[in-house]
């Protein structure tokens, strides 16, 4: 088949190289020649692991990069996978997707199929982008993929979600074939979902909401299991033998980050309330997690009064395997630090909190961050920290307050667990 894919961000990339990879030829369409080229040339615009080899593989080739949008009109079937941003008051910004049909509509012909994977509230779809069709049909075919195994998760798949309103089965057909080699390699077979245009989205929402608020719960109970002097992580691995619960996203410590959770719980929560509805749920999942980078911060204030004291802070990125920052629980514990008056050493294997307005010192190592630190604490979970041992002698007290649960030394240090 011969689609078109408009976004080379992390979505849009791996999802053309995988396509690519699968047999499709595909034309991937982005705004920014810079990236274009570097499609062309072989080289993968964003890091996941095992991308850079499809692009090298497919780049220029199977796989072939444009500016414009006129090449969208030689293939049946485009994909939109740009950024939807929170935009005011924490409603989507659905403009950069208004942005990508618009100009799609002007192109194909009636019988081209534009899917949108970007995530988009059901409402912002039929206001500010159905509108904008004229022509084709419109559908909706969202992701699930996470970051660092973001090619893995495209390739073999839980679930595919494929949502159109179009009532003659021609839009399924063309996903059906379109993810037919997807399917056939992988076991178990997922589950092929046809839906709606509007439930294909609320699916992904519900998905991640579910998610989001699933690690709010366990916080929820680390929190009071602390209270206890219990281990939240052997209540965890007991109640995840239960299959209707699983053992999976059950890890309670400082909370979830990223580019995804956060904005769409908001977004979803914001829609609930356009229409007069109160999400108790959700609002409470996100005052939840919001929280917990403050008992922290309580909790390291029991061993050290952080004011004009050094601080480590070992993990910037918002999950170990990416050097994302957006929404990291770093920044809230950074803010909260600050507001203490202590000054402030980050260090993480890969991330820099650049581009975010807070004023620390990075170090080029966890040893380096801990030296002369009057405390430590841990926000991201990366493997390296949990060999650190004679690290933290490079404190003259050491105080380690972790929201990973990922530290292994227990002995001669002064040692606090979130939630257990
Ligand atoms: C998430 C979803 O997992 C994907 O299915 C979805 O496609 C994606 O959002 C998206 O909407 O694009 P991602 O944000 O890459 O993927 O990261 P996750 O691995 O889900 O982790 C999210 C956050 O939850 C991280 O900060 C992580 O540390 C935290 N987390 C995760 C916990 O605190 N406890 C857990 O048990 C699991």
């Amino acid at each position: 088949m011969h689609v078109s894919i408009v976004g080379s961000g992390y979505v849009g990339t791996t999802v053309a190289a995988a396509l690519a990879d699968a047999g499709h030829r595909v034309t991937a369409i982005d705004v920014d020649p810079d990236v274009v080229e570097q499609l062309n040339a072989g080289e993968s615009p964003i890091e996941e692991p095992g991308l850079e080899e499809l692009v090298a593989r497919y780049g220029g080739d199977e796989l072939l990069g444009t500016t414009t949008f006129n090449r969208a009109a030689d293939t049946a079937l485009t994909l939109v996978a740009v950024p939807t941003p929170t935009g005011p008051e924490g409603a989507i910004d659905a403009s950069y997707v208004a942005s990508a049909v618009e100009s799609l509509d002007r192109v194909v012909g009636d019988d081209h199929v534009i899917a949108v994977k970007s995530t988009v509230v059901p409402a912002a779809l039929a206001a500010e982008i159905a509108p904008l069709v004229s022509g084709a049909t419109l559908a909706t075919n969202p992701e699930f993929l996470r970051e660092g195994s973001a090619l893995d998760d495209f390739q073999h798949p839980h679930k595919i979600v494929i949502g159109t309103d179009d009532a003659d089965g021609r839009v399924s057909g063309l996903f059906e074939e379109l993810y037919r080699p997807i399917v056939a390699n992988t076991d178990p077979e997922p589950a092929v979902v046809h839906t709606g245009r509007d439930e294909a989205m609320l699916i992904k929402y519900a998905n991640n909401a579910f998610l989001a608020a699933k690690i709010s719960l366990i916080n929820d109970i680390g929190n009071i299991a602390k209270l206890h002097g219990v281990d939240a992580y052997e209540v965890a691995d007991a109640i995840g033998t239960d299959p209707r619960i699983s053992d999976r996203f059950l890890r309670s410590g400082v909370g979830y980050g990223g580019s995804c959770f956060p904005k769409d719980v908001n977004a979803l929560i914001n829609t609930a309330r356009d229409n007069g509805y109160e999400p108790t749920m959700l609002t409470a999942a996100t005052a939840l997690n919001d929280r917990q980078p403050d008992r922290l911060l309580e909790l390291f204030d029991k061993h050290v009064d952080p004011a004009g004291e050094r601080v480590a802070v070992l993990g910037l990125a918002f999950k170990p395997g990416t050097d994302d920052t957006r929404n990291s629980r770093a920044i809230p514990v950074i803010e909260g630090l600050q507001a203490r008056e202590a000054s402030v050493v980050g260090y993480d294997p890969v991330a820099q909190l650049d581009g975010h307005d807070l004023d620390i010192d990075h170090a080029n190592s966890a040893r380096a961050a801990l030296a002369g630190a009057s405390g430590a604490v841990v926000v991201t979970g990366w493997d390296e920290f949990a060999a650190l041992d004679a690290a933290f002698n490079a404190m003259a007290e050491p105080v380690v307050v972790d929201g990973r649960r990922i530290i292994e030394r227990r002995e001669g240090i002064t040692y606090e667990g979130l939630t257990w």
